[in-house]
């Protein structure tokens, strides 16, 4: 964990290295709460943006020399690029498990059917202390509860946001949208 701190320490900026704490601080008390491997959380947690900071060349450059798939879609939508290329730097620099390299490779998009692990992630990088916007109290507090309901309205967010912007929509987070839909519709 020390090594792994003083690694990302050296290469994120400052305030990007604040919001790693912050979200290894978030998934170890949600992975508490909803009883997943807190050693494995705050690993993730910790590690989730470890490729944040290169450009787009060196994703597209790192891609190509370990055979890692770019599609159309990400291509769009850059964000996923620091998600999927992060995974594969967490595995070869620190050993992450098939699980924990799926968390941080979807914490950006999401995905239909998400681990625990995977759904933590996603969320605690949103609520983690260090975010402030509107209405971030309520989905702390709500992500102790209901995580799943705190998922579906960052996604409806960041949609309205997309659409509102005229960006594009990555096909992954429709995909667990409608499976979070699919899931509430057969809990009635
Ligand atoms: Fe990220
Ligand atoms: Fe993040």
């Amino acid at each position: 964990m020390e090594e792994m701190q003083k690694y990302l320490k050296e290469i994120l900026s400052e305030s990007r290295y604040k919001h790693s704490l912050g979200v290894m601080e978030k998934a170890e008390e949600l992975a508490k709460i909803y009883k997943v491997d807190i050693e494995s959380a705050k690993k993730v947690g910790l590690l989730h943006d470890i490729a944040k900071e290169m450009t787009i060349e060196q994703y597209k450059e790192y891609a190509n020399k370990n055979n890692i798939k770019i599609t159309e879609q990400d291509e769009m939508i850059t964000a996923i690029l620091h998600a999927k290329i992060g995974a594969h730097i967490c595995k070869e620099k620190f050993g992450f498990t098939e699980e924990m390299q799926d968390a941080v490779r979807y914490h950006t998009t999401g995905r239909a059917g998400m681990s625990m692990l995977e759904k933590i992630i996603y969320v605690a990088d949103k609520v983690e202390e260090g975010r402030k916007y509107d209405g971030v109290q309520e989905l702390r507090k709500l992500a102790e509860e209901n995580i799943d309901e705190v998922i579906m309205q960052i996604v409806d967010f960041n949609l309205m946001k997309a659409v509102n912007n005229r960006n594009p929509i990555h096909p992954l987070s429709i995909e667990m949208r409608n499976e979070l839909i699919k899931n509430e519709k057969s809990s009635v």
